[in-house]
């Protein structure tokens, strides 16, 4: 059942911004998840049911907060891979966060925000000679590197750049390892130091992803003795992103990681690039039902296979990657306890592998026009999501419980 909270719509929006028009201010007491219910239930009424998605800002802030809290060394410079969406970034420039740019179009809305050049880390390893030159012309000077080629174009567009070396770790654990993709070997850290220093470039830091292995700080004050020792300053050390949800294990590991290796009294600065860690909460989306199957599986039993107005095209093409499916709360009322169904969740398009996981997951018989909840989709979904097929990506409508509108007059 959901509660109509008679929330006050609000425009935020200064001419010619890009922003969403609207912002939601919930009443007292309301929240994101009471909101979506809201929605629904007006939606309900009609034959449009399209997708849609709630933001708690409010969530946002707190993430920031608990984030600060557990690591009050680590200044977070968000990544904007993880969710671009302008409110995001704008709540976050009023934060006072640093951002993680991977390409000239992140750089440019970041920039558009009136974020100082400093505040940015032009962290993607493989850079177009067009984008390094864009970083030039705006005063962005943190770039991260992995390679003598990418040394080569920074020297000939970029010459005043502060340089991140980026090492490989082991990132077996991780969910999504990049070590064939990107990140220099610790063998070969000392040729690109010295080539850096060749031509004339400064590296200033050296870049890792703690997500896979927060010990691995200690290889990092290696490569800064390795950097000092060909002639830089080294004052930067990057933790990257992958903050996982148990977050307080890893950041006492990582705390103490720092105090041994890189102690306060040393000066060097520490940063990170959270992005799943701040958003992955705050979207829940809500999506409806728009077709039904019920077939016999093996021994005869019933499998139901639901089509739904959202998948793998559009906001939830990160679940493939997922170890575990995601099992939506169902938004019905039943008068007992229902009787659950393996369930196949399939995505809109004509695509046969437009499905939401490989597995299935355990349902009730439900009906089209019904409704499912997807709690905590705010990372890698609207910023990864296409219009493949001609369906267009979910609305997305950004609510909070407190009063952003002087923060965000204040920012950046
Ligand atoms: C360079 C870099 N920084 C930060 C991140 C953010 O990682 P996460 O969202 O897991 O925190 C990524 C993820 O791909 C990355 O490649």
């Amino acid at each position: 059942t959901s509660t109509h909270l008679g929330g006050l719509k609000e425009s935020l929006r200064s001419p010619g911004s890009p922003w969403p028009a609207e912002l939601i201010v919930l009443g007292p007491g309301g929240s994101a998840r009471q909101e979506v219910l809201r929605k629904i239930q007006e939606l309900s009424d009609s034959v449009h049911r399209d997708p849609f998605m709630v933001a708690d800002l409010d969530m946002l802030a707190s993430r920031h907060a608990t984030f600060r809290q557990a690591l009050p060394r680590v200044w977070p410079f968000y990544a904007v891979k993880c969710n671009s969406s302008p409110w995001v970034l704008r709540v976050l420039a009023a934060l006072g966060t640093g951002f993680d740019c991977a390409s000239q179009v992140e750089l440019e809305q970041v920039l558009s925000l009136g974020v100082a050049p400093s505040r940015i880390i032009f962290a993607n390893p493989c850079k177009a000679s067009a984008h390094i030159q864009y970083a030039a012309r705006r005063g962005v000077k943190l770039l991260t590197f992995d390679s003598e080629e990418e040394l080569t174009k920074v020297a000939k567009h970029h010459p005043e750049a502060r340089l991140v070396l980026r090492i490989l770790a082991e990132d077996s654990k991780s969910r999504f390892p990049l070590n064939t993709k990107f990140g220099a070997s610790l063998e070969a850290c000392g040729h690109l130091l010295t080539r850096a220093r060749d031509l004339g470039l400064a590296v200033v830091g050296v870049s890792f992803h703690v997500g896979s292995d927060a010990q691995a700080i200690a290889d990092c004050r290696r490569v800064f003795e390795m950097g000092c020792g060909a002639g830089h300053h080294m004052s930067l050390l990057d933790l990257r992103g992958g903050f996982p949800g148990v977050f307080e294990e890893m950041a006492s590991v990582i705390n103490a990681a720092l105090a041994q290796d890189f102690p306060e009294d040393t000066g060097v600065e520490v940063i990170a690039e959270p992005g799943r860690f701040y958003m992955a909460s705050v979207c829940t989306a809500a999506v409806n039902i728009i077709g039904k199957k019920a077939v016999l599986g093996p021994g005869g039993h019933r499998r139901l296979l639901y089509y739904l107005n959202e998948g793998q095209y559009g906001s939830f093409r990160i679940f493939l990657r997922e170890p575990t499916p995601r099992t939506p709360i169902v938004v019905k009322e039943f008068l007992s306890e229902p009787h659950l169904f393996p369930c196949t969740l399939y995505g809109p398009t004509c695509d046969a592998f437009d499905r939401l996981s490989l597995e299935e997951v355990w349902l009730p018989e439900l009906d089209v026009g019904d409704w499912l909840i997807f709690p905590s989709v705010g990372a890698y979904t609207c910023s990864m999501s296409s219009t493949f097929n001609g369906f267009p990506p979910a609305y997305v409508c950004y609510a909070t419980v407190r009063q952003l509108r002087s923060l965000l007059e204040m920012a950046p």
